[in-house]
């Protein structure tokens, strides 16, 4: 295995699904059919892909002073991710509360809380991780700045920096040059690209409004449609791994990013970590949930 490791620099949600059938209405007190507890946030779900496929992997972020951070960390340890670099805030736990409804459509709060809480002691940390990192992962549920200036700092080390542009958000231009590697979903890029992206067609016809901004290389997931891996005026559709037995689908970009970044450490091309990727994620829609379906590289090489 190479040297160095994957450093996911994000979000640590403690999550609270609640399955029911319908919303309550105003002043209603509904009784929800079923709970669940699971570690979310888009940082601490693409590190446990990572870590599930065996790359040393290190979570860097903020979780609070409370039960839920404690609940948290230990989770990821569960998961083989590193959480010395986690930090503490005097803020609380971010928290996510989501009803999914018989229709199977989805309802989510939630709360920033400290993910939202960096300070300039965090980002000098923060450089000594990224600076000894093979390649850093990032998204945007922490401050924008903070992620700004992170890629940055690896830009300066030159160490290799994926950014998931999720939610999408404005980013500085000299941050976006010096990504290598924009992620974004259909509802991403088409915030990004100004235009309307929401399947292979309109992907590729307005793939080069996006490698423009980055002057690198960027991937637009399509969810069922796949993906579209574009470099420059080049591009590659990626197929989507075909599954039977989809039960459901969240969890499942986190799950693509995760192993695309394994698969870069490893040393594969943009390509071949694509359809790695895709072959993960396609396995981690086959089960509930998004940490706990993500697999192993054992489950990954059967399927
Ligand atoms: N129903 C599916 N069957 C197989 N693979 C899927 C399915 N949905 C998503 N994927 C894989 O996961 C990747 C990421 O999914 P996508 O929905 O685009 O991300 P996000 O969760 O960020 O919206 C897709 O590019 C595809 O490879
Ligand atoms: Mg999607």
């Amino acid at each position: 295995m190479p040297d160095g490791y994957v450093a996911v620099i994000g979000s640590l949600n403690y999550d609270v699904l609640m399955k029911q059938e319908r919303l309550p209405l105003k002043g209603e007190t509904y009784v929800a059919d079923t709970v669940f507890y699971e570690g979310g946030g888009k940082g601490a779900n693409q590190a446990v892909q990572c870590a599930k496929l065996g790359v040393p992997t290190y979570m860097v972020g903020k979780v609070g002073n409370d039960n839920f951070g404690d609940i948290l960390l230990e989770k990821l340890e569960g998961f083989g991710v590193h959480t010395e670099h986690v930090g503490r805030s005097d803020k609380d736990t971010g928290l996510g509360v989501v009803h999914v409804l018989g229709d199977g459509s989805v309802y989510a709060s939630i709360i920033t809380g400290a993910n939202g809480d960096f300070g300039p002691e965090d980002l000098k940390k923060m450089e000594a991780v990224v600076s000894a990192s093979r390649i850093v992962v990032l998204q945007l549920e922490i401050p924008v700045p903070v992620v700004e200036q992170v890629i940055c700092m690896a830009s300066r080390h030159g160490v290799y920096s994926i950014l998931n542009a999720a939610p999408a958000k404005a980013i500085g231009r000299e941050a976006l040059e010096k990504v290598d590697c924009l992620v974004v979903n259909e509802s991403e890029a088409s915030f990004y690209a100004g235009e309307t992206i929401n399947d292979e067609k309109t992907a590729i016809s307005h793939f080069e409004k996006l490698t423009a901004l980055t002057g690198g290389t960027v991937i637009v997931t399509l969810g069922e449609n796949g993906s579209l891996l574009c470099k420059g005026q080049d591009h590659v559709v990626v197929p989507v791994a075909k599954v039977e037995d989809v039960v459901e689908t969240t969890g499942a970009g986190d799950s693509y990013i995760g192993a695309f970044a394994y698969g870069k450490y490893m040393g594969k091309t943009d390509e071949e970590a694509c359809r790695f990727a895709a072959k993960v994620a396609a396995v981690t829609v086959t089960k509930v949930g998004a940490q706990g379906a993500m697999p192993l590289l054992e489950e990954v090489e059967l399927f």
